[in-house]
């Protein structure tokens, strides 16, 4: 919805400049299609800015996290959705990062796009509650994890490929916006990294699809698995520095 809507605005919007242009037959350089194309996700840094910079009130969040509770399980443990990834203990920052990228487009997923929209989360101040409130959630073990069959292989690739940034333990960095990996469900982490070689996740740093592009099957369910069976820590106040 939220991706469609500009691009069909976009549509009008051009089909209209063009019949401007017959009728008038210049159209300034400066105005155009290809603004109106970026407007929307050009205010995800505005937005973020305004997130971040927001006194979050964790007692408001939990109210808001009812909304949250059917997909995400009552305190943001592994969810009856299967889909949905564990929240309970990833950094604030991360969270409020992602629910602005759903809510620009920016990452796609059509439930997702629709709770963290506008007409749901009207203002920044509900991502900044909602995210501290996930973000001292204590974290149990998931339930969801491989066969085992490629753990090792998992556990060296992460050490050569992933570590520098995502930490020796998974457990990411809230100033660097780096998710905690460390717990998360095995089938949820399975399913991001064919998304990021699929090109169906596009807000990733680009150097996962560089090195996930180059690994096999067996590679990726291996490195899933490593890191679904990695303990989790509860997220305390500043954490993952
Ligand atoms: C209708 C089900 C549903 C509801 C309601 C829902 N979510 Fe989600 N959520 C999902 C699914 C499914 C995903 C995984 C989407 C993907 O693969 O990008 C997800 C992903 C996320 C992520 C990304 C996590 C990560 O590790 O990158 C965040 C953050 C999130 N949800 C927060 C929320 C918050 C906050 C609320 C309530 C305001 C909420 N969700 C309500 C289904 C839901
Ligand atoms: C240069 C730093 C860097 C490296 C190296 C890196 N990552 Fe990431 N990773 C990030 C950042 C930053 C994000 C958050 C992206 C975003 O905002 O969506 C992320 C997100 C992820 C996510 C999504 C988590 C979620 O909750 O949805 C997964 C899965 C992931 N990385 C796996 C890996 C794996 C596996 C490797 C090694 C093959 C790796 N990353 C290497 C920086 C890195």
């Amino acid at each position: 919805m939220t991706r469609a809507l500009p691009r069909a605005v976009a549509a009008i919007a051009a089909g209209a400049i063009a019949v401007a242009a017959i009728i008038v037959g210049a159209v300034p350089a400066s105005r155009g299609a290809p603004r109106a194309l970026e407007m929307p996700q050009a205010g995800a840094p505005v937005e973020l800015r305004a997130v971040l910079g927001a006194v979050p009130d964790r007692r408001r969040g939990a109210r808001l996290f009812a909304m949250c509770a059917r997909c995400h399980e009552a305190r943001g443990q592994d969810p009856a959705d299967e889909w949905a990834p564990i929240l309970a203990g990833q950094h604030p920052r991360v969270i409020a990062k992602q629910l602005v990228d759903y809510r620009y487009g920016i990452r796609w997923d059509a439930r997702m796009e629709r709770i963290a929209g506008l007409h749901v989360m009207p203002f920044a101040q509900d991502i900044a509650d909602v995210a501290a409130y996930i973000g001292h959630l204590a974290p149990e073990r998931t339930l969801s994890l491989g066969d085992g069959e490629w753990v090792a292989e998992g556990g060296e690739l992460y050490t050569t490929l992933c570590l520098t940034c995502h930490g020796p333990d998974g457990a990411g960095s809230d100033a660097r916006f780096i998710p905690r990996l460390a717990g998360q469900r095995y089938d949820y982490l399975l399913r991001q990294l064919h998304d990021v070689v699929d090109g169906r996740r596009p807000n990733m740093a680009a150097i996962h699809e560089r090195t996930l592009s180059t690994l096999g099957v067996a590679e990726l369910d291996g490195l899933a698995d490593y890191l679904a069976r990695l303990p989790s820590e509860p997220c305390r106040a500043p954490c993952g520095r």
